[in-house]
């Protein structure tokens, strides 16, 4: 459901030396970190993402540049743009999600609640639909 979805901001330690931010698993963000991807170098146009987990829980942090988020729920659409790496934006299972206008140089870290598991997708959205 699009309204369990919600940025979160972090903790921002600023010094004159850099600023730091940080995040604990079952803490900062509701659930255990089991893995972390991460996306870059992604060519300019280029989408990633289209598809929705039936269970994994997600945070999405721009690490650097920015990105758009698609979500849809099956019912309503919303899009989030993020474009620092102070907050990101947490997507629970059952939310099918894209990722697309990449700015150069962007990174997108990605912290998962499970393991990889091919399993776990849907890749076909109107599959998805149908189970929502
Ligand atoms: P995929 O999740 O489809 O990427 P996108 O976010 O663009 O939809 O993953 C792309 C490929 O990488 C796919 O073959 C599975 C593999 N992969 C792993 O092996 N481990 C991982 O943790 C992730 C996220 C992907």
């Amino acid at each position: 459901m699009l309204s369990k979805v919600q940025i979160i901001h972090l903790p921002k330690i600023e010094d004159s030396r850099g600023n730091l931010s940080f995040l604990e698993g079952n803490s900062h963000i509701p659930f255990h970190i089991k893995r972390a991807y991460w996306i870059y170098d992604v060519p300019g146009g280029q989408v990633r993402g289209g598809h929705a987990y039936k269970e994994l829980h997600e945070f999405i942090i721009a690490l650097s540049g920015s990105f758009d988020v698609l979500l849809d729920d099956g019912k309503n659409k919303k899009k989030f743009t993020l474009n620092r790496s102070y907050y990101g934006l947490y997507v629970p299972k059952m939310i099918w999600r894209s990722l697309e206008n990449f700015s150069t140089n962007s990174l997108a870290l990605i912290l998962a609640s499970d393991f990889y598991s091919e399993d776990d997708y849907f890749r076909d959205y109107n599959v998805f639909k149908n189970q929502v």
